[in-house]
């Protein structure tokens, strides 16, 4: 049986190695894919057309693609997994998995846990993944939120295939927004800055918006802000104390988001950067890649009005200068083999200059193979389609809304067990209140803008956290009800697929890896929610129509049941969804 990776990558190399046996000089990769409808088998293998195109007029080349097909079957190597083939149309090879096999794959899995089924294609790579990176004082925004998620779940996807992970939290710690905010404490108070008086950085949402509406209207403060930002990148010692306390009183509001949804993050902000930004900016003269352009210095790209601006004319370092930096660490201290970006799809023309100008500098390394991407989202609207705010039309802070998701959650649940303990309650509805935000964030194909609804997220009906915490509850309420250990029975008992509606959720079950290989192909998440949304579907009609407990089968279906949840927890999982078993 398998050791890991998917049903798909198994019958991938089963064909790759008759066909390479067979058309030896064709170079052609194979390519093997689920079918949809079971009339046409399970897995379907597509190459003969396109080998008999690349053979056709040589000595003794098959007729048509049929006879390629016929010539790939004939050649393929033995194996349990496989049951029949038959051919297609021009050339279509559907295969037929065996049953026998197809039970005692999912039976192992039970035994020796759900980590035996993750892809293998990443294990062991070293993969930086930027994401959340808020700004400080700056409002954390829905933005933010929706950073945070999708990387979390690409993180937590990556680690469970093996990847060694660096999860980065690149905050905007660094930027002019600073000189503002000092130079208003310091004129507020002409006596020092102490920290004694350090009310006014409690709330930085309040400190900012006033600072910024001086900084707005008035010239000469924007002057000594400007000023002060200098002074502070420059390294002055009293500015450089509020900076780090200002910093602090944002961290910590970060960290209460990051604690709610379980998310780990390790900071290292645009200021980690600072000491090495003078030497990137002067290698990219040097090497010709960055030019003097109207004082400022730039790398220009082709078709491309804007350039890169990587030192202003003023001699001061942007977002940018920070990110080439940035890259370069990553790449050469951190040794990635994959780096991912997460930011709003607005910044894809500046990581694209990015990637660009670190390959024309060399960044990257000849020994070894570099992935790099930047992986944009939609914006979140309100309800009415129009920018995300609160009733009072201003930001929603994300505290708020993630309370306001758990208070809904908390009638809901109350109503339909009135009896539950307050302690189970406050767990009952953290996981259905985070989880249907996050799940409602990941189940959108994340390219496209999504309208925050809470009445649609918490709905009980349809594709949302909420009905699918319920659906693996009531799986776990009939694994209760056997009185059976059903982990024990895994290793004693063979599943025994005995009509069509066990093989389709054996089936389904199986095509959890490929679900996991598909999302880390182009990394959408919302591939695995539609993947565990199908799999409750396919459950649910096995389970309307095969009684599980008090047939002679009870003991395979138990464990068919078992196995459907520990896949759909592991989804739950990967989404950073806490799964419930009572409910
Ligand atoms: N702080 C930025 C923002 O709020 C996101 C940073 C993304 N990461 C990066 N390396 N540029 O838009």
């Amino acid at each position: 049986t398998s050791t890991g990776g998917s049903i798909r990558q198994e019958l991938t190399s089963l064909f790759g190695a008759s066909i390479s046996s067979t058309f030896p000089d064709a170079g052609v990769q194979p390519s093997v894919a689920q079918t949809n409808d079971p009339k046409f088998g399970d897995y379907q293998c597509n190459n003969a057309m396109a080998l008999f195109a690349k053979c056709k007029g040589k000595e003794g080349a098959p007729k048509n693609p049929r006879a390629v097909a016929e010539a790939i079957v004939a050649g393929l190597p033995a194996s349990d997994l496989v049951e029949s083939t038959t051919l297609a149309g021009p050339g279509f090879i559907n295969v037929r998995l065996s049953r026998a096999w197809l039970g005692r794959h999912v039976g192992d899995m039970l035994v020796s846990g759900i980590g035996s089924w993750a892809p293998r294609g990443q294990a062991r790579k070293r993969v930086v993944v930027d994401f959340s990176s808020p700004n400080v004082a700056k409002e954390m925004h829905v933005g933010h939120l929706r950073s945070t998620i999708l990387g979390d779940c690409l993180c937590r996807t990556l680690e469970y295939c093996g990847a060694d992970v660096l999860r980065l939290n690149h905050i905007g710690d660094w930027g002019t927004q600073f000189g503002m905010l000092i130079q208003y404490i310091a004129d507020k108070r002409p006596g020092g800055l102490s920290a004694a008086e350090d009310e006014d950085v409690a709330d930085l949402q309040v400190l900012y918006r006033a600072a910024k509406a001086r900084f707005d209207a008035d010239e000469g403060f924007k002057a000594a802000a400007r000023e002060a930002v200098t002074q502070l990148q420059g390294g002055r010692p009293e500015y450089l104390e509020v900076w780090r306390r200002i910093c602090a009183a944002s961290r910590a509001e970060f960290q209460r988001i990051y604690d709610r949804l379980g998310v780990e993050l390790q900071e290292r902000g645009e200021s980690f950067y600072n000491p090495r930004l003078q030497a990137t900016v002067d290698a990219l003269v040097e090497q010709g890649v960055a030019v003097e352009s109207d004082g400022a210095r730039c790398v220009f790209f082709e078709g491309r009005d804007v350039p890169l601006i990587v030192q202003k004319r003023d001699g001061g370092f942007g977002y940018a200068s920070t990110d080439m930096a940035a890259l370069h660490q990553r790449l050469t201290e951190e040794r990635a083999d994959w780096i991912v970006y997460l930011t709003d799809a607005g910044q894809a023309g500046h990581f694209e200059m990015i990637f660009a100008a670190g390959r024309r500098a060399g960044y990257f390394p000849k020994d070894r193979e570099v992935r790099i991407d930047h992986v944009g989202f939609g914006l979140v609207m309100g309800e009415d389609g129009k920018k995300f705010k609160s009733r009072s039309g201003d930001t929603v802070r994300l505290v708020e809304l993630l309370d306001e998701a758990k208070a809904r959650c908390r009638t809901t649940i109350k109503e339909r067990r009135p009896d539950i303990s307050e302690e189970e309650l406050e767990e009952a509805t953290s996981a259905m209140g985070y989880g249907a935000v996050k799940y409602a964030d990941l189940k959108n194909n994340r390219l496209t803008n999504y309208r925050f609804s809470y009445n649609e997220m918490l709905s009980m009906q349809g594709d949302t956290a909420v009905y699918l915490l319920y659906a693996h509850a009531r799986i776990a309420a009939i694994l209760r009800k056997s009185g059976k250990d059903v982990a024990e029975l895994a290793k004693s008992t063979k599943i025994t697929l005995g009509n069509d509606l066990e093989v389709a959720l054996a089936l389904h079950v199986s095509r959890f890896s490929e679900a996991v290989e598909e999302m880390l192909t182009d990394l959408y998440p919302n591939r695995l929610t539609s993947y565990l949304y199908d799999l409750s579907g396919v459950f649910n009609q096995y389970y309307t129509e095969c009684q599980v407990i008090g047939t002679e089968e009870e003991d395979s279906r138990l464990l068919l049941c078992e196995a459907t949840a520990v896949v759909m927890r592991q989804c739950f999982h990967l989404l950073g969804i806490t799964p419930l078993y009572r409910i």
